[in-house]
């Protein structure tokens, strides 16, 4: 696999289809400075999370899994005006830079980071109430990603555009042998888009400066498809 070809076409396209934006800049920085692990989404793939929110004029994200709050910022740069964004973190020294972060770009505001683990999270935004909402960023562990797709499901509403990062993974998950417990959470994931009758799903491989991975996109259909 080309790697090297594969990011100097990310650099161009990047170039010419990405405005320069200092506080995304600064964001990826902060975060390769800090040591976080380098899960940030590329310039390319944040800019297509933020027009596919733009496109649907969402007024309220949830984003599972911040890390440093890069992909935070491109999905909180969408929100149309008076719109939210609630974003989860397991991590709360990334919570911590993902909070500067934001700050600095002009969202502590309208972004709120709820500090650990996920499923917690989401159980306690549905005891709340909280949502339906327009944009799910599905981008954590992904070992749970089934469970954080069920949670998702609770929390939309018909519309919902549920968006999940890192589906691919190298090619790995058209291996059903595989031991990796991520990739066995992806394929579980990829099974329930397949099979719940209210989603319609698909998925992009997707090549560039973060190697061979994918996004799986799904729209959720009305509360009448439910199975149950
Ligand atoms: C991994 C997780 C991510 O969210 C990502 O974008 C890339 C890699 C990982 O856990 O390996
Ligand atoms: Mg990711």
């Amino acid at each position: 696999m080309d790697y090297s070809k594969w990011k100097s076409v990310d650099d161009y396209l990047s170039g010419m289809l990405v405005p320069d934006d200092p506080f995304l800049t600064e964001t990826l920085q902060t975060n390769a400075l800090a040591g976080l692990p380098a899960y940030d989404v590329s310039p390319l793939q944040g800019r297509l999370l933020y027009l596919l929110a733009k496109a649907i004029e969402a007024k309220s994200i949830l984003e599972i899994g911040t890390l440093g709050g890069y992909s935070t910022i491109w999905l909180a740069r969408a929100l149309s005006s008076g719109g939210r964004l609630i974003t989860l973190e397991r991590n709360p020294d990334y919570a911590e830079i993902a909070r500067r972060n934001l700050d600095r770009a002009g969202f502590s505001g309208p972004v709120e980071i709820r500090l650990g683990p996920a499923a917690q999270s989401l159980a306690q935004l549905v005891s709340e109430g909280n949502g339906p909402f327009d944009l799910i960023f599905i981008d954590a562990d992904k070992a749970n990603n089934p469970e954080y797709l069920g949670w998702s499901l609770k929390l939309s509403h018909a519309g919902t555009v549920i968006i999940g990062d890192n589906v691919v993974r190298n090619g790995d998950v058209a291996d059903p042998t595989t031991p990796d417990p991520c990739v066995q959470g992806v394929r579980r994931f990829i099974d329930l888009l397949a099979t719940n009758p209210r989603l319609s799903s698909t998925v992009i491989q997707t090549v560039g400066c973060k190697g061979y991975d994918g996004f799986a996109i799904a729209l959720v259909g009305p509360e009448s498809l439910n199975i149950i």
